[in-house]
């Protein structure tokens, strides 16, 4: 199958609107998209992706208005999320309406929803006119795209096409709260930090046990991990090439043939995904990521520098 590289908005929901499967920029990453009212293609994501059918999809809107046709009731705690966050790289859990696909939230009675703030995304999901289920466009297992180039690493003859964009603004997977329960939970920290959920929402709450972070498929499945090692400890023995990421210098004693210095959170969570890629390009054996304090996007980075750790 050829996977066309399409820069025109128009053209790319044409083709999905048919059923076909079209990759396409976010803020957050890119995302693999499909008419989410149509099981054929969304069966073609967990295809092309190698996903585990168990691992729910998010459904992405054009407006935050248009959430009530696929979701609901919605909590108050919801609404008022919604009005602070979104458009935005925050995915809110809620009851599902009936006319999407089963498969999309991967037989629960809970369907994941998000409205992009990326302008490009909006137009082309207006475009579509339908709901588009779209997880991250990656093989199943490898790091988030965040530039189109690395779609097409992962995907190129397993899906219809990729619409080109820019590189994805955030670079880190979106915010979901889950806000079907009595309080908001909080499955994956993302750039829309703890702490200003908690400003609009008080009670909003970590997950305090297994049989809640269970309400989050996929935070059961491997995630986000280059083909290198990871790890957050420079101390230990390191296979060389070495690869060095972070806020600040590598130590003196730790021997870097690659280095990325990151001069903010926000800068260290545009680059990661990025640096992984470029790792493995050129065979880097050992990335070695510095981890950073747990609070505002540094809980979102430090998640995903665990989760990349913990793949192997
Ligand atoms: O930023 C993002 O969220 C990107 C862009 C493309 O929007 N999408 C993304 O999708 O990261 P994905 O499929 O890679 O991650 C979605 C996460 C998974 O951990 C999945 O298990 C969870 O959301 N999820 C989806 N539907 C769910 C549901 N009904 N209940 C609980 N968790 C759900
Ligand atoms: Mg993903």
């Amino acid at each position: 199958m050829d996977t066309h590289l399409v820069d025109d908005l128009d053209l790319a929901a044409h083709l999905l609107r048919g059923g076909a499967r079209v990759a396409f920029p976010t803020e957050t990453v890119y995302g693999l998209g499909a008419d989410a009212t149509n099981a054929d293609a969304v069966a073609g994501i967990f295809e092309a992706k190698g996903r585990p059918s168990d691992n729910p999809l998010i459904v992405h809107l054009a407006e935050p208005e248009a959430i009530e046709s696929v979701a609901g009731p919605l909590s108050e705690a919801a609404m008022l999320l919604l009005a602070a966050f979104s458009p935005g790289p925050l995915t809110l859990i809620l009851p599902r309406r009936d006319g999407l696909v089963p498969a999309v939230s991967a037989g629960l009675d809970t369907v994941a929803v998000r409205v992009p703030s990326l302008p490009l995304s909006r137009d082309f999901i207006r475009a579509c006119g339908v709901p588009v289920a779209a997880p991250s466009a990656n093989r199943s297992g490898r790091p988030s795209p965040t530039t189109w180039q690395a779609v097409h690493e992962d995907l190129a003859g397993r899906i219809e096409a990729i619409l080109r964009g820019p590189q994805a603004e955030a670079g880190l997977e979106s915010t979901v709260v889950d806000c079907t329960g009595a309080h908001p939970v909080l499955l994956r920290p993302g750039t829309v930090s703890l702490e200003a959920l908690q400003a609009v929402v008080p009670q909003v709450a970590l997950p305090d046990d297994d049989a809640l972070l269970a309400r989050s498929p996929g935070t059961r499945h491997r995630h986000y991990a280059p083909q290198a090692r990871v790890t957050l400890d420079p101390t230990g023995p390191l296979e060389a090439p070495v690869a060095w990421i972070g806020l600040t210098s590598p130590p003196p004693h730790v021997h870097v043939q690659f280095m990325q210095g990151c001069v903010s959170l926000e800068s260290y969570a545009y680059e990661l995904y990025h640096f992984f890629r470029r790792c493995d390009a050129v065979g880097v054996k050992t990335i070695v990521c510095e981890t950073v304090e747990e609070a505002g996007v540094g809980r979102a980075l430090n998640d995903r520098l665990r989760r990349a750790t913990a793949a192997r």
